[in-house]
């Protein structure tokens, strides 16, 4: 397949997962939630997500050797350590420790996972393409949701900006890259399975702050 018609697969993979979540969107998004105290719980949940964001990006630089990938990487790897102290100050501001939470079962897989992908294909596609997508996804929901209050809005309207200022980067690494049947296919795998293991993690934020169960 000619490797811009795979890019254009792969996003409406992630679109159509995105457009599963928008009847009733998850406590990742805020939009459902009605307490402060819910509140930073997930901003905890999340500032978990963007210092391991940093650490996949980092521990990817020495085996990447496409050096424009592994430019995009490092740059990553700074921006989501700032998305990071962004967010663990609103947190402080809050009256609450950032740093005392312990990630949801469903959280570990899904990072764990992504850690084990091997190819620039892959982790592009699982984890940059996929992911940030998502996560954009339900940002941009947050920012529209009149329910989210803007303490919450403020860090993310920032985050916002860094992720699309460089949103076209998976995509063009993709279409470069992905271009033997046999990369495709193991980056569409890769997309299958980052959907796979989010959604779990959704459902499991869900039952934690809202149904208020161990995860
Ligand atoms: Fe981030
Ligand atoms: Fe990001």
């Amino acid at each position: 397949m000619e490797s811009d018609a795979f890019v254009v697969e792969l996003v409406g993979m992630v679109d159509a997962f995105c457009q599963t979540l928008d009847a009733a969107p998850p406590a990742y998004s805020y939009v459902p939630l009605s307490s402060d105290d819910d509140r930073v719980l997930i901003m905890k949940s999340r500032l978990f997500n963007e210092q391991r964001a940093a650490d996949l990006y980092g521990g990817w630089l020495k085996t990447t050797p496409e050096f424009e990938v592994k430019a995009h990487m490092a740059e990553s790897a700074y921006e989501e350590m700032e998305h990071a102290e962004i967010l663990a100050g609103r947190i402080r501001d809050m009256g609450h420790d950032p740093f005392d939470y312990q990630p949801l079962p469903a959280q570990t897989a899904m990072f764990n996972a992504l850690e084990g992908l091997r190819d620039t294909c892959q982790r592009i596609a699982g984890f940059s393409l996929a992911g940030e997508s998502v996560a954009m996804h339900l940002i941009r929901k947050s920012l529209d949701a009149p329910s989210v209050p803007d303490w919450i809005k403020a860090p993310y309207k920032r985050i916002a900006e860094d992720e699309e200022s460089h949103g076209s980067a998976p995509k063009e690494i993709l279409a470069r890259y992905a271009i033997t049947p046999e990369s495709q296919d193991a980056a569409r795998r890769a997309v299958a399975m980052r959907l796979v293991l989010f959604r779990e993690y959704l459902t499991s934020l869900d039952r934690w702050v809202i149904d208020k169960q161990s995860w």
